[in-house]
């Protein structure tokens, strides 16, 4: 066995060994002498460094374990923009998942949160069928379990303080906040007309440097999402775009 040969048969083995670690699909592709590994996070998969670093503290496991690469990105964002002034944002907060874990990163900002609190709205779910970007989108889905998600929510983040909670339907609910500005946003409503409401809103209220977390860019599920950034380029022009290799496929935008 040439050395060339050894080598590449023990760092399969170790990539193997490592999507084994982290109970990630392995998919390796050989075109033309060309190896390209590519891993994807199972949707039930635990990841152990991130447990480990969030055990004792009061997170869902669901929320950063299932989707380890978009939270620890969010980590490492935190470096980059938390001396950026401005406040952060969620449009489509569901539970608070992802809501939990801005609150818990940005201790010192005021959080923005905007949802129905009642999943879907009618007026969003009707071009969804139309453009057919998502069938399946019914008016009603995605409401959360709690009787009261909003003191739900208020309870399981670490800094509650902070929290602004805007119910009802986007865009109408951002009129209060025409004069904020924003370091981070997740954008992360599923449906056409909510994400590009939310760019038209958010984008020209961005700091200098600062990001959006678009959720569902490259999932395929939402097709709605990808023609929103499109259309959201027409007006603003062309954002500069960093797709992330997470679950559902995160956009991240650098203002
Ligand atoms: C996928 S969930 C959000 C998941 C959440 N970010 C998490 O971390 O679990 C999508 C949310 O978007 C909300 N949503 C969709 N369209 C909306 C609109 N036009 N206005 C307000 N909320 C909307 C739904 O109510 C739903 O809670």
């Amino acid at each position: 066995m040439g050395i060339k040969h050894f080598l590449f048969n023990s760092t399969l083995c170790l990539h193997r060994w490592m999507a084994k670690k982290v109970n990630a699909d392995l998919h390796m592709t050989i075109p033309r002498g060309k190896t390209i590994v590519s891993h994807r996070m199972d949707y039930d998969a635990v990841s152990p460094p991130c447990l480990e670093r969030y055990n004792g503290l009061p997170f869902l496991d669901m929320g950063c374990t299932y989707d380890y690469v978009r939270y620890r990105a969010l980590e490492l964002m935190k470096e980059q923009i938390e001396n950026l002034p401005g406040s952060v944002a969620e449009l489509g907060v569901f539970e608070g998942n992802f809501a939990q874990m801005i609150n818990y990163l940005f201790p010192k900002k005021t959080l923005f949160l905007y949802d129905t609190f009642q999943g879907f709205d009618e007026r969003d779910c009707s071009l969804e069928q139309e453009q057919q970007f998502s069938k399946e989108a019914l008016s009603g889905d995605l409401k959360p379990l709690a009787s009261d998600p909003i003191e739900a929510i208020r309870e399981r983040c670490p800094y509650s303080e902070n929290l602004v909670f805007r119910k009802g339907y986007f865009p109408e609910t951002a009129a209060p906040d025409k004069n904020e500005t924003f370091s981070f946003v997740s954008l992360d409503a599923d449906l056409y007309k909510p994400t590009h409401a939310g760019l038209e809103f958010f984008y020209p209220r961005m700091q200098e440097g600062g990001v959006i977390f678009v959720h569902d860019y490259s999932s395929g599920m939402w097709k709605g999402v990808k023609e929103a950034i499109q259309d959201a380029e027409k007006i603003f022009g062309p954002f500069k775009k960093v797709p992330l290799p997470d679950c559902c496929g995160t956009l991240v935008i650098v203002k």
